[in-house]
């Protein structure tokens, strides 16, 4: 197979991921559970993967590194346990449905929405943002990278907006974080929220939030914690705030080794390596009569993701051909981000996501060149 759904997941991980899920199924105890060597192993290759975010994500305390289960999580935490009924949110037609559905959640409670329009490239204007902010505004949440188009949102631009007018920036990094640089302090970002699996190549079922100094979140669970066992309220204090019951440690350790393959890598050989196939497939994928492309790929900076259509043929149905005939791996449809699909005029159709990883080479390229080449010119 050649797999080229990376923005949906990395299938493939660096070995070091699934040698620490191995040896942490063998041997780890419950972090803060217990005092004795597995549990004590447990906290102590948790708190190391603390660190190891901290340091990709420019954080002042792995403290305020939080795990959950997956970006979703992280952002329902992160949006409900901080903007209420009264509160104004500006966000943008970029965004997943992890982000949007949240927020209607929201402004069906009360709270006032502002969704900032893409344009037919599918970006936004910074100056439409600045102009969106009222009294009453209390957060912008925004993506760092479109997941369909793989356009990106500067998130110094935003932050500056976000610290102009003293409001929270919650930033969605699925689709950045371990490829793209994320400094959560020069970017003023308040709640940082990502996913395990995808860019930072660790194991499904991982995620998390870094929250900023002086930032409060509200629980959305409470419960288990492993300290201050007759307090009738969840602790208060970071990271146990925001993780009630036992963490994913297993995943957490995946998690970890990963992490340190990216900080050993650099996030810039990583972007480098992507950036060379994702614009290899775009000029061979523009020259190819009948295919249309969608996104902005004049930016200074995008994600390794192209999406298409052939023709005006259903987006799934490509896929189908491309899996069945050719052993392509892609993702096609609606891709969580309605928003996005109206603002391209492919609602209806959908789109083929192409997207790459470190672990692809100028050979799938090269192979999914050839196959969408043979598929275009069908009748
Ligand atoms: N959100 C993931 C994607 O874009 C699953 O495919």
């Amino acid at each position: 197979m050649i797999y080229l759904d990376n923005a949906a997941t990395t299938m493939r991980k660096p070995e070091a991921v699934t040698q620490a899920v191995v040896q942490a199924l063998s041997s780890m105890g419950n972090s803060g559970r217990g005092v004795h060597g597995a549990a004590l192993d447990a906290s102590r290759v948790i708190y190391e993967t603390r660190v190891r975010l901290a340091r990709l994500f420019h954080a002042p305390d792995p403290a305020r590194v939080v795990f959950t289960a997956n970006a979703t999580q992280s952002l329902n935490i992160a949006i409900k346990g901080t903007i209420g009924p009264g509160d104004h949110v500006i966000t943008t037609a970029l965004e997943h449905n992890s982000v949007l559905r949240p927020l209607y959640e929201l402004q069906a409670q009360g709270a006032r929405l502002t969704i900032l329009p893409a344009d037919s490239l599918g970006r936004i204007d910074y100056a439409d943002m600045e102009a969106a902010v009222r009294p009453d505004t209390r957060a912008i949440v925004c993506t760092h990278g479109s997941n369909l188009t793989g356009n990106m949102i500067d998130l110094h631009r935003v932050g500056a907006i976000a610290r102009a007018h003293g409001l929270l920036l919650i930033a969605d990094a699925s689709q950045t974080a371990g490829v793209m640089d994320v400094d959560v302090q020069a970017m003023n970002i308040g709640i940082l929220c990502f996913t395990g699996h995808k860019g930072l190549l660790g194991p499904q079922g991982t995620g998390g939030m870094v929250v900023a100094p002086g930032v409060q979140v509200r629980p959305l669970l409470t419960g288990g914690s492993g300290v201050m066992s007759y307090s009738r309220t969840h602790p208060q204090q970071m990271p146990t705030a925001l993780e009630a019951g036992t963490l994913n440690g297993h995943g957490i350790a995946g998690l970890g080794a990963a992490v340190q393959f990216i900080l050993n890598t650099g996030t810039q050989a990583i972007r480098d390596h992507e950036r060379a196939l994702m614009r290899a497939f775009y000029e061979g994928a523009r020259a190819i009569e009948g295919v249309r492309i969608y996104g902005d790929f004049e930016a200074q900076e995008r994600c390794a993701i192209v999406s298409i259509n052939v023709r005006d043929y259903d987006s799934a149905e490509v896929a189908d051909a491309l899996q069945a005939q050719y052993g392509v791996a892609v993702r096609p449809g609606a891709h969580c981000a309605p928003l996005m699909h109206e603002a391209l005029g492919t609602a209806a159709q959908g789109a083929v996501r192409f997207s790459f990883s470190y672990y692809n080479t100028m050979d799938d390229v090269h192979a999914a060149l050839a196959a969408l080449r043979e598929l275009a010119a069908e009748e």
